[in-house]
């Protein structure tokens, strides 16, 4: 079949490259003088052909076309496994660097930067997150463990809205967790609580460090 497709082109191609210099020669005189180059370009094309559709009918082929579509459908199965890794890869991303896993919370402690109480609520909102609202003893513990002793940070505790009514300004709900240390708190103008190992009321206007923390605070 490709064969005679092939001998009707050169045949044509031929009688074209000829036509002009040759006047009265036969069809087997064109190919021959002409067209003999086209046939030496393109007869292992021919063959090469003539061989893959004659092994086109092989069951080893077959096996191979198999092959083919299940590795397809192994390919799509692998695309649709990285939408769901990355689509989890950006629910993680929801965790602003810099923040790390302390117990099972996302912190950032401010080691350096000593800011008053509302500058402070204002950085962490700029890095994604909060004032530290800490809600259990454990939560407690894991950070205490991270903190340098005998240092005060921000926590997201305040008594702003009425005095003596504590409330978590990232869930703008009463605190249920507070550990004040002895005597705490101690000046009904300080409406601004921060941790140093326990909890104390301060100004709110104090230069101090801070602890932000991310992630689902209301949960
Ligand atoms: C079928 O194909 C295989 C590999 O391509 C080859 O080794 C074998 O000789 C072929 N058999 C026939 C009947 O063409
Ligand atoms: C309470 O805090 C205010 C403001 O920081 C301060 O002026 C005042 O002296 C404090 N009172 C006591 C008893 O420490």
């Amino acid at each position: 079949m490709w064969k005679i497709v092939i001998f009707l082109f050169c045949t044509l191609f031929a009688s074209q490259l000829c036509g002009s210099t040759s006047t009265d020669c036969n069809v087997e005189d064109l190919v021959s003088q002409c067209g003999g180059f086209c046939f030496r370009a393109l007869w292992p094309i021919l063959d090469h052909i003539s061989y893959h559709q004659e092994s086109g009918s092989n069951a080893s082929d077959i096996n191979h076309i198999a092959t083919r579509v299940q590795l397809d459908k192994i390919e799509k199965q692998l695309v649709a496994q990285q939408q769901v890794l990355s689509s989890l890869e950006s629910s993680q991303k929801n965790i602003p660097k810099n923040f790390e896993q302390i117990g099972s919370s996302f912190y950032y402690i401010e080691r350096y930067s000593q800011q008053n109480w509302f500058a402070a609520r204002d950085i962490c909102r700029r890095m994604g997150g909060n004032l530290a609202s800490i809600r259990s003893d454990a939560e407690l513990t894991a950070l205490n463990a991270k903190l340098p002793s005998s240092t005060e940070f921000w926590l997201d505790i305040n008594d702003l809205g009425k005095t003596g009514a504590y409330v978590s300004l990232s869930s703008g709900k009463q605190t249920t967790f507070l550990k004040w240390s002895s005597g705490e708190p101690s000046n009904t103008s300080h409406h601004c609580v921060l941790l140093n190992n326990l909890m104390y009321d301060a100004n709110c206007d104090q230069l101090t460090l801070f602890i932000c923390q991310a992630g689902d605070i209301n949960e």
